[in-house]
């Protein structure tokens, strides 16, 4: 049985956390506050540590989810107990391999995870970029991630491309959703009614594309009848910039998230 160290036990440690004791791993479970970790603790197969090194020992992958700010400190903390063939992943935001490196040497095996808030409904967009040492390990950590959504491998140069799309993401998504649900009360039902037909709409067209691999063009001509509703709707959105919206969006935030990284 592999045993997974979790540093870091908060909001996105316990949704990955939840994911691999689903499927059978051993977990290593850390955070200051213990008690905060109580009912982990009445779990087969989880152990739970306030001292960070102690977590670590013997665990095949340690993953560190604490905040950016106490990424440094936690490094510290374990770097004595690191054995050469654990592998390290970090998910903290903005922080690169190249840092990681400069803390735990280039001889560790390291890797990057950026994960999304869907994460803790297993429905998550991960990228994992590694360092070289790292690149022998990429597909036990995907497997990890893969328990709690899908997982793609990308170069680090694109992690900050990928933040925008995947993390922040989620919120342009969830603004189309209320844009949806607004129309919908306007055009009658009630708040809530709207908002569950707006969202599974939303799920049943993403889930039309995963399960066929369809361009989402494809799908669009399935809907629109020539002359019909469908197709005057979608002009008038792109005539009032719809797409264009969205794609500035995207590149200003990507300008945004570059800015950031180099203050
Ligand atoms: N949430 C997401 O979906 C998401 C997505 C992408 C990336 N991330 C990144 O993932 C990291 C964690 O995010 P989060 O939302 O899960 O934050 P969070 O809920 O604040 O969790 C961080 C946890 O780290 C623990 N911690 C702080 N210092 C520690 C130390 N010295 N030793 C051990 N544990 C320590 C804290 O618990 P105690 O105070 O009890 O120690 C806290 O529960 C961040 O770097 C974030 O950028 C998160």
């Amino acid at each position: 049985m592999k045993t997974i160290a979790i540093i870091g036990a908060g909001n996105l440690g316990l949704s990955i956390a939840e994911g691999l004791h689903q499927n059978g791993y051993q977990l290593h479970l850390s955070r200051r506050k213990l008690p905060a970790l109580a009912a982990w603790a009445e779990r087969p197969n989880v152990n739970v540590f306030s001292a960070n090194a102690s977590a670590v020992t013997d665990a095949h992958i340690v993953i560190i989810a604490v905040q950016p700010r106490h990424l440094q400190a936690v490094l510290s903390e374990i770097k004595e107990a690191l054995t050469a063939d654990q592998v390290v992943v970090s998910t903290a935001a903005g922080y690169g391999l190249d840092r990681l490196e400069s803390l735990l040497g280039n001889q560790q095996p390291l890797l990057r995870a950026m994960p999304n808030t869907a994460i803790s409904v297993k429905a998550s967009m991960t990228t994992l970029s590694a360092n070289a040492s790292g690149q022998p390990h990429i597909e036990a950590v995907k497997e990890l991630f893969d328990c709690v959504g899908q997982t793609l491998l990308i170069d680090e140069e694109q992690m900050q491309a990928a933040t925008v799309l995947c993390a922040s993401g989620i919120a342009f998504w969830l603004r189309l959703i209320r844009a949806s649900t607004q129309g919908g009360v306007e055009m009658g039902f009630e708040s809530e009614t709207a908002l569950k037909m707006a969202t599974q709409t939303a799920f049943g067209a993403a889930q039309l594309l995963l399960s066929s691999g369809h361009h989402p063009e494809a799908e669009i001509d399935r809907v629109t009848t020539p002359k019909g509703c469908t197709i005057t709707g979608l002009n008038v959105m792109e005539h009032q910039g719809m797409s264009s919206a969205f794609i500035q969006g995207l590149t200003a935030s990507f300008e945004k998230i570059n800015e950031l990284k180099k203050q």
